[in-house]
C-alpha cells in the first residue's frame, strides 16, 4: 500500500504513520510527503525517514485551482493507493477530490458530525460535552462530511481547558490513524468496491473505539511480531 501524506504543520500524525510503516505495523510505505508550508516541522520527519518531500506553496500559483492541480500532479506521479491528510490546513478543490475519488483520508479532532471546522475542543467544552475524540473519514467536497471510517472516544474531564483536551485527543489520534491504515493495508477495512470492515458493511457511524482498546490491540500485534 503506497501512501502520500499531506501536511501543513507539526506532523505528529505523519511521524506516527512513518513509524508504523517502519515497524511494519502498517503493511505500507509513505512514498512522499507534500506540504503547502516550507516551515512545516513535519518535513523534518520525512527527511529522517528518507521519504521524498515536496513543498508547494499557494503563493507560487495563480489560483487555488492551479495550486491544487500541481499538488495533484505531484501526488499522481507516485501512484499512491491513499492520500493521507495529516494536519493539511487547506480545503481541497472539487476537481482534486474527484481525481482521487475514495482515496483521500483525513483525521479530524472531534467526534464528527459534531464540530466540523476549527476550534473543536473549545466548542465541545462550551457545550458541556462529556465525550470528545477524533474521527478518521473519507474526504468529500463538503468539509469534514465524508463517510466516517473510525472514531476514538476520550472523556472530557470537569476541569479541561481546550489545551488539555486537545492533548488527550491527539494521543488518541496517534493510535487511531495507524490502526485505520493498518486495517486498510491488511484489507480488513475496504473502501472499494464497497465500504466493509471484516467483510461486513461498515455502519454510517464508522467504528467506535477507545484509546485503551487501541493500545491493547497494538501492543498485542507488536509483541507477536517481535517474538
Ligand atoms: C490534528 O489534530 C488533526 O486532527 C488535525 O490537524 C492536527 C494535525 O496535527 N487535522 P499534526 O500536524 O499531525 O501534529
Amino acid at each position: 500500500m503506497k501512501l502520500v501524506v499531506l501536511i501543513s504543520g507539526t506532523g505528529s500524525n505523519l511521524l506516527k504513520v512513518l513509524e508504523a510503516c517502519a515497524s511494519q505495523f502498517i503493511a505500507g510505505e509513505v512514498v512522499a510527503v507534500i506540504s503547502n508550508k516550507p516551515s512545516a516541522k513535519g518535513l523534518d520527519f520525512a527527511q529522517q525517514f528518507n521519504v521524498p518531500a515536496h513543498v508547494l506553496e499557494q503563493s507560487d500559483f495563480q489560483s487555488r485551482e492551479a495550486h491544487d492541480q500541481a499538488i495533484a500532479d505531484q501526488i499522481a506521479s507516485y501512484q499512491p493507493d491513499y492520500i493521507v491528510l495529516a494536519g493539511y490546513m487547506r480545503i481541497l478543490t472539487e476537481q482534486f477530490i474527484a481525481r482521487f475519488d475514495n482515496q483521500i483520508i483525513n483525521i479530524h479532532p472531534s467526534l464528527l458530525p459534531l464540530y466540523k471546522g476549527l476550534n473543536t475542543h473549545q466548542r465541545a467544552i462550551d457545550d458541556g460535552q462529556k465525550q470528545a475524540g477524533c474521527t478518521v473519514h473519507l474526504v468529500t467536497p463538503e468539509l469534514d462530511s465524508g463517510q466516517i471510517l473510525a472514531q476514538a472516544i476520550v472523556p472530557v474531564l470537569f476541569d479541561d481547558q481546550a489545551e488539555s483536551l486537545a492533548k488527550r485527543v491527539q494521543k488518541a489520534e496517534h493510535l487511531l490513524y495507524p490502526q485505520v491504515l493498518r486495517w486498510l493495508g491488511e484489507g480488513e477495512l475496504s473502501i472499494r468496491p464497497q465500504l466493509t470492515f471484516q467483510q461486513k458493511k461498515l455502519p454510517a457511524s464508522g467504528l467506535q473505539l477507545t484509546p485503551e482498546a487501541l493500545e491493547v490491540a497494538q501492543a498485542k500485534i507488536n509483541s507477536t511480531r517481535t517474538h
